[in-house]
């Protein structure tokens, strides 16, 4: 007979044993868990929002509320909860971090990571479950009011940075969204507009970057844009989201609608849409609320079409390790926003952001010897922080390049500042009094700094609405030219989120500087780099062509579109694909950007290998800092395959690299290339294709400055 000891002691073995067996509940568990407990009611509940920016809680089941947020550049201010207004809170303002193409053009994709970290922490503080961000699509026009949003006209660029932007974000606990999923190239008839382009440009250009958002990235959800594709809308589209996002790519996060970007319930249903934003016409009901379950009883739906949305909402919940928590804890929020640290990266990506387009040995300006310095232009003292539509920001400061300039060399330099051009509705107004004023605050300086290029006021780089041209707007030609005749040590500070034409007085200014919207920091981040403590390391993310009509969405067309219909007629030849292979020399190419230094290449090596279709190529070079000062390198590799069944562009980059050298220095670069580096999209057999043979490898520092050739076989 057992002793009681004995016997509770084998209880105890025996319940530690079974404890230690019992597996935890795998995500997919708790997921399909929560979904037998739910009613229909409660699933369509869950479906779509509650507020403008959030979805509704199911508290008897510990289903909390998401609490989403705009935008790219950092979390946006609260927002009413049934209204655009604000809310009116007084503890929300925020880190402003510079724009996506800011970000994209330091090619730095560290500095991605810095940005994703940083953004996350704020979005947590802010206690935001789904940021809106990043925005992904091709610079297809320079017309595009929201090009600024985006990275760039290259998809291999935008995939790198978004990649890291991503994972970074959401390893601080809140999923990001990839948007705007896809084909959304104009903000012109955004609502209405068909999109019609051919199976290789959707595959070669315009979806890659969501493709790596996806499967590098893990992406949490994805965001249905406003325009339609081959007829059908973007949110409703089973091609897009159920074939290819969730089909192909194995995407398990949930797909949620532009903003009012549904039109009909019962293909919202189908589709592959998971969850509806936005109330019909502002106020009510949501296509896949009430009309969805009067379907679904009136027997039109299987109910089981809301399964597979609610599956996704619950996973991503899961995922974000929100499910039977309390709302999120915000108090002290304000003093935790907006840190000198996070202020610090979104200064680290301004500074390595600025693109140095031309240099006639006048910067960096040598502020001891300048006693009278001309600031002139709008863009010197505006604030772009509360513009642009769903990106706009309420930042915790934000430092003007006059105030930068200030700040740093007010002391010692007597600054003169000069309106130059007014902002109106008129793009096309000149004032001569405001021209004749800066014309005569210049030629009293010794050196004179042009702060301009557009802003985000409708009809500019602006949410909504598309530029109308490629002009500067506001007679800022006419100012500049007047400005540089009357003082020719001129340096203009273009800051701008797409192109514009400079043409006419490019080739009389000394020196210019090339930025988007640099944001909180961008007046000590301008200072830095025209007085030389920091060297220019930016470079060029999309062409500038010489004019709108060089540009191949302008030549092979179409922009905006007719009925209602825009054919990408362009097709593959976006940007410098198009520029390159056709020989259209641009104003400055694709990748360019100076240095205050220079760098050459050397000993260059590439071995490649394709052994039972598994491609290894290895490009290496040495690239030395060659000048006197400390410096950034951007070294870009291309692929070119000069024989194909199919026409491809001269070359497309396929691999880059940024190397920090002391001035004297060397390093070796090495970058990989894989499969789909070689390959084309093949529609006849709906697969990406490696033909054969001869490809040539080049390394350069820019699209058009290529160094290093070596061809290899396939
Ligand atoms: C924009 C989205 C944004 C959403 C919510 C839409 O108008 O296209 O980018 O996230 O509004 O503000």
């Amino acid at each position: 007979m057992k002793s009681k000891l004995t016997l509770i002691l084998m209880a105890v073995f025996s319940s530690i044993v079974l404890n230690s067996c019992k597996t935890p509940e795998s995500d997919d568990q708790k997921v399909e868990k929560l979904l037998s407990q739910l009613t229909l009611e409660e699933k369509v509940s869950l479906i779509h929002g509650n507020t403008y920016f959030t979805t509704p809680a199911i508290p008897r089941l510990g289903i909390p509320a998401l609490h989403l947020s705009d935008g790219p550049c950092g979390v946006r201010e609260e927002n009413a909860p049934d209204s655009w207004n604000s809310a009116n809170w007084t503890n929300d303002a925020t880190a402003y971090f510079p724009s996506l193409t800011s970000l994209a053009s330091t090619w730095n994709t560290d500095l991605a990571t810095d940005f994703g970290n940083a953004y996350g922490e704020e979005a947590v503080i802010r206690g935001k479950d789904i940021m809106l961000a990043p925005g992904m699509n091709i610079n297809r026009t320079p017309l595009n009011g929201r090009n600024w949003e985006y990275m760039s006209e290259d998809p291999f660029l935008v995939s790198r940075i978004a990649v890291n932007y991503i994972k970074a974000a959401q390893s601080k606990g809140i999923a990001v969204c990839a948007k705007h999923y896809a084909l959304n190239n104009q903000e012109q008839d955004r609502g209405t507009i068909n999109v019609e382009a051919s199976e290789r440009a959707l595959r070669e250009i315009y979806l890659p970057a969501f493709e790596a958002a996806v499967k590098e990235g893990e992406v949490l959800s994805v965001m249905g844009s406003y325009n339609k594709f081959r007829g059908k809308f973007a949110c409703q589209n089973t091609y897009l989201l159920r074939d290819i996002l969730k089909g192909e790519w194995g995407f398990r996060g949930l797909v949620m609608s532009d903003w009012g970007a549904v039109h009909n319930t019962m293909e919202a249903a189908t589709s592959g849409l998971d969850l509806e934003m936005f109330p019909i016409g502002g106020k009510g009901d949501y296509y896949l609320g009430q009309p969805l379950l009067d379907s679904i009883k009136a027997g039109k739906l299987n109910a089981n079409v809301v399964d597979d949305k609610v599956r996704r909402i619950l996973y991503v919940m899961v995922k974000l390790n929100i499910l039977g928590k309390p709302e999120p804890d915000t108090t002290g929020m304000a003093a935790k926003l907006g840190t000198p640290e996070r202020a610090m990266t979104a200064l680290k990506i301004a500074e390595e952001s600025v693109i140095l387009l031309k240099n006639n040995q006048v910067l960096p300006m040598n502020f001891k010897n300048i006693k009278t310095l001309a600031v002139i232009g709008d863009n010197a003292t505006r604030k772009h922080s509360r513009g642009g539509g769903s990106t706009i920001i309420k930042a915790k400061y934000e430092i003007t390049p006059l105030e930068g300039l200030q700040k740093r060399f007010g002391n010692s330099v007597k600054i003169n500042f000069a309106q130059g051009y007014t902002v109106s509705k008129n793009l096309k107004a000149i004032d001569q009094a405001l021209i004749a004023e800066a014309v005569k605050t210049a030629a009293s300086a010794d050196a004179v700094l042009i702060f301009g290029g557009l802003n985000h006021e409708p009809g500019l780089d602006c949410e909504g609405t598309d530029k109308p041209d490629m002009k500067l707007p506001y007679g800022q030609d006419e100012l500049i030219k007047a400005v540089i005749k009357a003082n020719p040590n001129t340096v203009v500070v273009m800051i701008a989120g797409s192109p514009v034409e400079m043409g006419s007085w490019i080739q009389d200014v000394k020196g210019l500087l090339y930025t988007s919207y640099l944001g909180m920091e961008t007046g000590t981040a301008l200072a830095g780099v025209l007085a030389g403590e920091v060297n220019p390391s930016g470079k060029l993310t999309y062409t500038l062509p010489v004019k709108l009509e060089d540009s191949p969405s302008f030549v092979l067309g179409e922009y905006p579109g007719a009925n209602g219909t825009v054919n990408y007629k362009d097709d593959i030849w976006v940007g410098y694909r198009y520029f390159d292979t056709k020989n259209i020399k641009p104003l400055f190419p694709f990748g360019f950007g100076l240095s205050y230094t220079t760098f050459a290449y050397t000993n260059y090596k590439v071995e490649a290998s394709n052994k039972a279709d598994v491609v290894n190529c290895v490009v290496s070079f040495e690239i030395t800092n060659t000048g006197k000062v400390d410096g950034k390198e951007i070294a870009q590799v291309y692929v070119s395959d000069p024989e194909s069944a199919l026409p491809r562009p001269l070359k497309e980059l396929k691999g880059f690299a940024k190397v920090s050298l002391k001035a004297g220095e060397s390093k070796t670069v090495q970058v990989s290339l894989d499969k789909r580096a070689f390959q084309y999209y093949d529609p006849a057999t709906k697969q990406w294709v490696l033909e054969p043979g001869k490809f040539e490898i080049f390394a350069g520092s820019s699209s058009d400055n290529i160094l290093l050739k070596q061809q290899i076989e396939l």
